[in-house]
């Protein structure tokens, strides 16, 4: 296989917005549909391109280009592996591999290694285009603003149970871990917390001490107030996770006002490059703000009716919000595989993909619990902990930020008959391509 020599398009007067693009693609045919396509945006150039996945990479590390479009049929692990590479060292570029219709798993593991999107071949136009306007938003806001503070991710559900704090606390230590970086773990259940509980820590000072110092609140004060957490466990140059707990006093919850979170999760956000958000199961003008200022929600749930539909009624609540749909990535906890609700039903019911399955591992789970230990310390090599890991890579990628596309209204206030999941939305809910096999409207008893 012969390269393409990389043919520089992008001329002079090259900005920061400007869409650079590499295309890694054997197929001269689909290049030219992927060029047409790009013809529609005006500020896009196209670097280079080539039909050789490797020379591919070695243009990537060197023209950090805004997009790589790469072609995976030839060799699916060489791709994997290249994606993977792309997505450590070319961090801010954002990766959309192209194949035959995928099965999930595959999906899943171009996901985990970092792709932000899986197109289906053959290519149109309307289809890249689609897929690009997805998530030109999110790129251009990131370049624009230059915005170095870190990545709120709020775990939620309105439900209680069903593993807000085993994921938020799992979840801090494994983007420790992925990231070697700081990760700051906020214990916003104000009242009844189980942070410091699970991780069996007291800490000095608790979010109560941190708003009544709201005014003198700095990254120096913050590191030497919250409770440094070292797990014995985690891999060699794994960062810290830095723990802010609730008060042991149920009344102090009182005291603290929705400003204040706000001040106290900017002061986060400035200081660390993620904080983790386990958010109480409520929505009111305090919660809201965790909601608000995420950047990530992982809206929790678990396969069952019950579950389901509250989760409907909070996507719902997010629509109304005006929440970007890519804002909200539905977790499924608890998975089991072949229950008679499948993964494809919920997404059919819910109108949006699901974002990541954790495994139910009860003994794990609750051994973790009862020890007050986190999971890498009960089973490094547990499905669930190997998991979370996967899950925390795919989530320290570039985050959508601002984006004006909002989650369609789901359920519509229909009156439904008691027991029964409500209708999904009608129209075409605006979702992540990357599962190409999405129905919407079908609702999961029509499958029954
Ligand atoms: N992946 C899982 N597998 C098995 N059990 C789980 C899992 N996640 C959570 N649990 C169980 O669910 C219970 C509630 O979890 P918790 O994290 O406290 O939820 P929440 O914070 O949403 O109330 C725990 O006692 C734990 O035993
Ligand atoms: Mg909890």
């Amino acid at each position: 296989m012969m390269a393409s020599n990389p043919s520089s398009t992008a001329g002079g007067g090259v900005t920061g917005n400007d869409l650079r693009v590499i295309l890694v693609d054997e197929d001269l045919a689909q290049r030219r549909i992927m060029r047409e396509a790009l013809e529609s945006y005006h500020n896009a150039h196209i670097l280079a391109e080539t039909d050789n996945l490797f020379y591919g990479y070695d243009l990537v590390r060197q023209n950090k280009p805004t997009i790589v479009f790469v072609d995976v049929r030839s060799d699916v692990s060489a791709t994997l592996d290249v994606v993977k590479r792309i997505n450590t060292y070319v961090r801010d570029t954002l990766v959309i591999v192209s194949g035959p219709e995928p099965d999930r798993e595959l999906m899943h593991q171009f996901m985990a290694a970092g792709a932000r999107d899986y197109l289906t071949r053959p290519l149109m136009t309307e289809g890249i285009n689609q897929c690009l306007n997805l998530h030109l938003a999110s790129l251009f806001a990131d370049t624009t603003h230059g915005d170095d503070s870190g990545r709120i991710i709020t775990v939620f559900s309105n439900k209680g149970g069903l593993g807000k704090t085993t994921t938020a606390i799992n979840l801090a230590l494994a983007l420790a871990q992925v990231t070697g970086q700081s990760v700051a773990l906020a214990d916003l259940n104000l009242q009844l917390g189980d942070v410091s509980t699970f991780l069996d820590i007291t800490p000095r000072q608790t979010i109560v001490d941190l708003v009544r110092n709201v005014n003198r609140l700095d990254a120096a004060y913050l590191k030497n107030s919250l409770h440094q957490y070292q797990c014995p466990s985690l891999a060699p140059g794994s960062g810290s996770v830095y723990v802010l707990a609730d008060s042991p006093r149920m009344e102090d919850a009182e005291e603290i006002t929705s400003g204040q979170i706000n001040s106290v999760l900017t002061v986060l956000k400035n200081t660390f490059p993620y904080v983790v958000i386990d958010a109480p199961g409520t929505i009111d003008a305090k919660s809201v703000v965790s909601l608000d200022m995420a950047d990530y929600i992982l809206l929790t749930a678990i396969i069952n009716l019950p579950s389901i539909r509250s989760t409907q009624r909070t996507l719902s609540l997010f629509s109304r919000l005006g929440y970007p749909a890519a804002k909200t990535k539905l977790l499924i906890n608890r998975f089991v595989e072949g229950e008679e609700i499948s993964i494809e039903d919920v997404e059919d019911t819910l109108g949006v993909p699901v974002f990541w399955r954790l495994p139910n591992e009860y003994f794990n789970v609750i051994k973790a619990i009862n020890r007050g230990v986190p999971l890498a310390e009960i089973n490094p090599n547990s499905p669930i902990w190997q998991e979370l890991l996967q899950m925390a890579h795919a989530l320290c990628g570039k985050l959508p930020q601002g984006g004006s596309e909002a989650l369609p209204s789901v359920g519509g206030g229909a009156v439904l008959p008691q027991g029964v999941v409500g209708p999904a939305p009608a129209g075409k809910a605006p979702r992540m391509p990357l599962f190409s096999g999405f129905k919407p409207g079908v609702s999961i008893f029509g499958k029954r």
